[in-house]
């Protein structure tokens, strides 16, 4: 991949990166097409599929996460990718403690809350996969996506602080008809839990309902979205953070322009989803 990218970096060739876990649905597509806009058609696009291994915790879904490499090709070709870098474990992270792999990156402001205060080894797998990822792909363009809002402000972070010389590009989240965030794990829904999964979206939209008015107390706010989705009987809320959408810290009071994001279980499925309120 590295010596293809270098090839196509002397030619001038201006290189599109989506970097992905695979099991693509339309969100990843639109993330591609952003790509491909970005460079043009002479440019090129490269769609990573790895299923990281470093991000996920020891009780996290790892070994169940959805693979289907086939359609995922079908799909990439489809839309006009041009390389699917699909690495293996053993080249990612060589096994062994005197040969093998063990050189990390941690953001350490940023990554700290909300995903990563439930999931707190999980950024620095994000940040060290996607460094490495980048030093392979030698993208001038990444395109991420805001359904992971924090991910894409720890990477945007990364890349400022050590100097990668790559722009990083933020993609609206892209949604099921009934306002649902796609997501490779809805997959894992039974059909009383897709129902109920809406939860999330309409939560955020409550809570721009409810700003639209004038400031509001979080804690109010984020009580009185608690108890809505409460009422779903299939989902156990995990958290609610309103924040400033650049730094991330939380905001007392909830007024437009404000971000909100929340993360919901529905049974070993956890979902998360954000917007601006
Ligand atoms: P994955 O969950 O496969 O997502 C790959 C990219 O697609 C991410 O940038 C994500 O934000 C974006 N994406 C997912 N669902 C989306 C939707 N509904 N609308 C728009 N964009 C969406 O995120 C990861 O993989 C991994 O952490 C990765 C960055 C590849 C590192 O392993």
């Amino acid at each position: 991949m590295q010596r293809l990218a270098l090839r196509w970096r002397r030619e001038h060739c201006r290189i599109g990166f989506v970097p992905t876990m695979g099991y693509l649905h339309a969100g990843h597509l639109s993330l591609v097409q952003r790509a491909r806009r970005r460079v043009g058609p002479a440019g090129r696009v490269v769609v990573s599929i790895y299923v990281n291994p470093t991000q996920f915790g020891p009780q996290e879904d790892l070994s169940r996460y959805p693979r289907d490499f086939k359609r995922d090709q079908q799909l990439c070709r489809a839309a006009g990718v041009d390389v699917i870098f699909a690495p293996g474990d053993g080249e990612m992270y060589p096994p062994g403690a005197e040969a093998g792999f063990s050189t990390y990156v941690t953001e350490e402001t940023l990554a700290r809350g909300m995903e990563g205060a439930a999931r707190p080894t999980h950024f620095r797998g994000v940040t060290t996969v996607v460094a490495k990822l980048f030093n392979l792909v030698l993208p001038d363009v990444a395109v991420f996506g805001a359904k992971d809002y924090q991910q894409a402000a720890v990477i945007q972070r990364m890349v400022r602080d050590l100097n990668f010389p790559v722009r990083i590009d933020v993609a609206p989240t892209h949604r099921e008809p009934d306002g649902l965030a796609m997501s490779s794990r809805n997959k894992y829904l039974s059909a009383e839990e897709r129902g109920q999964a809406v939860v999330l979206a309409e939560a955020l939209r409550q809570a721009r309902a409810a700003v639209k008015a004038g400031p509001v107390d979080s804690v109010q706010l984020k009580q009185q979205l608690s108890r809505f989705i409460a009422g779903r009987p299939a989902a156990r809320l995990d958290y609610i953070e309103i924040f400033d959408p650049e730094t991330l810290v939380p905001r007392a009071q909830a007024t437009p322009g404000a971000r909100m994001a929340l993360a919901v279980f529905f049974g070993k499925t956890r979902l998360i989803d954000n917007e601006t309120i």
